[in-house]
């Protein structure tokens, strides 16, 4: 069965492809502001690649005012385990496009990677469900164990319906373990299991002091300006070295332990690799003080400005400006609680506002942290699994981004483990501008699913499954 299923792969491959291509040809921005309507067409496109590819019961679950899921199954393995397999057809808004060298929404081959918007992060993640599942119905015309999918239309803008999600679907989402291909490998051709992800407190700031925009000669001087306030405001989050300066936010932070701080500098992660992977000009310093590039990057808090705004680049006149607005947001780590660093960075922002300006939060969003131990059986079968998909051995990785599913998703179905594998490897530059996918992991991703099924088939989950799979 396995042998069959991975000979579909090498020759489907090319229609794998074709298949993600069709799903980036759609602008599924979740975003406010951005056509709701082409997320609900990238649902129907999602829905109608997994019929095609042999899935059962698709169907595309809605809420009030929330991006469709799509869900679908095969469940015809009585006594095997169940899999939720998890990714999001919901995109990024697609930046400046004058800086694509193709198209966003025209999914471009160049040096062995696939160029547009949503081509990694997360439509890749999708197609690798449908094209290992399909791998086995197509060859065996059946599954070595059951599978559920869930490919989520929201996640790039919070998950906001997440919790109502669960409450209405719990049963329908019942499953013995959760396969997640959302993440990224350490580096290109590395096979990479992600068992940490950092959570985000975000929230829009805005500065004002007056009804109407000045005259900056006419009024310069005695009239304080919002946007010098705001940058006040902004720099005082941080130290000289970058580290976050909010009382209370470090001293959360669950120090590593001894066996974490072994495995982070196993993998021996260098300046150079870093400055090479993010194009990081030369002179520009690393930051955030002591500790290491990975520990820094996944096991730190971060603080970033992800926008700003008060008038405009083609606006921009001698003026005072009668506010500024800004979105920023805090990383988070174990054991970080987002409701109280959401706290305390607006009281601290509170007291840094200058000359008595009025300031308002909006936006307010927290999703939380997410860890697990890289061990036990699921580990196992990843490990087997990955090597027979990539013919390299797997590391464990840490995420220094979010993926607010994963949590509560896990805790729904009585602390079921999740598994976190995905395609999005350090060059894919997901949220910028040209982000793209590596075809040739790509290929091996999917590869190692096939090998997971079949693995995880050979495991027995028994007591935290709530009720039957079906
Ligand atoms: N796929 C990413 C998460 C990710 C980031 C994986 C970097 C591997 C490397 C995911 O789609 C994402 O971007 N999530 C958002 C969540 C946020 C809106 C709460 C994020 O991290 O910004
Ligand atoms: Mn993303």
């Amino acid at each position: 069965m396995l042998n069959k299923a991975l000979q579909y792969c090498e020759e489907n491959q090319n229609s794998f492809v074709d298949d993600l291509k069709q799903l980036v040809a759609i602008p599924s921005v979740s975003f406010p502001g951005f056509p709701p309507e082409e997320v609900n067409r990238s649902a129907e496109a999602v829905a109608d690649l997994m019929r095609r590819r042999g899935l059962e019961n698709v169907e595309i679950l809605k809420l009030p005012d929330a991006h469709p899921y799509v869900y679908a199954d095969w469940l015809h393995a009585p006594g095997k385990p169940t899999l939720l397999l998890y990714a999001h057809h919901d995109v990024q808004p697609p930046g400046r496009e004058e800086l694509w060298k193709s198209p966003p929404f025209t999914a471009t081959e160049r040096d062995g990677r696939l160029y547009g918007r949503g081509a990694a992060d997360d439509k890749a993640g999708a197609v690798v469900h449908s094209s290992a599942i399909a791998a086995y119905l197509s060859t065996a015309g059946k599954l070595p164990l059951n599978v559920k999918v869930i490919i989520e239309g929201e996640e790039e803008f919070g998950s906001g319906h997440l919790e109502e999600f669960l409450q209405k679907y719990s049963q329908k989402v019942q499953a013995d373990v959760m396969v997640l291909t959302d993440t990224g490998n350490y580096d290109v051709g590395v096979p990479s299991v992600t068992n940490a992800l950092r959570g985000l407190v975000a929230l829009d700031v805005t500065v004002r002091s007056m009804e109407h925009p000045l005259h900056s000669g006419m009024w310069g001087g005695p009239v304080p300006d919002p946007v010098v306030a705001l940058a006040k405001m902004i720099a005082s989050c941080v130290d000289k070295d970058g580290r976050i300066a909010i009382k209370g936010v470090m001293e959360q932070v669950k120090p590593l332990t001894k066996a974490e701080r072994t495995t982070l500098e196993s993998l021996k992660y260098t300046e150079k690799l870093l400055r090479k992977q993010s194009g990081l000009s030369p002179k520009t310093k690393i930051v955030g003080g002591k500790g290491g590039l990975l520990e820094k990057n996944w096991r730190l808090p971060s603080f970033s400005v992800n926008a700003i705004q008060a008038s405009s680049k083609k606006d921009c006149a001698n003026i005072i400006n009668e506010s500024a607005w800004c979105h920023m947001g805090i990383r988070i780590v174990p054991n970080m609680d987002a409701k109280r660093t959401l706290k305390l960075l607006q009281d601290h922002l509170k007291k840094q506002v200058p000359w008595g300006m009025q300031v308002e939060f909006t936006n307010v969003s927290a999703s939380p942290w997410w860890y697990t131990e890289a061990a036990g059986p699921v580990f196992e079968a990843a490990s087997t699994a990955l090597k027979g998909g990539y013919g390299r051995d797997m590391v464990a990785i840490g995420c220094g981004g979010s993926i607010p599913f994963v949590g509560p998703f896990s805790k729904v179905l009585g602390g079921a483990p999740a598994l976190l594998i995905g395609v999005e490897d350090p060059y894919t530059n997901p949220h910028s501008e040209n982000e793209s996918l590596h075809l040739g992991d790509f290929a091996k991703a999917i590869k190692s699913a096939v090998h997971l099924y079949e693995r995880l088939a050979g495991v027995s989950f028994n007591g935290h499954r709530k009720s039957p799979a079906n």
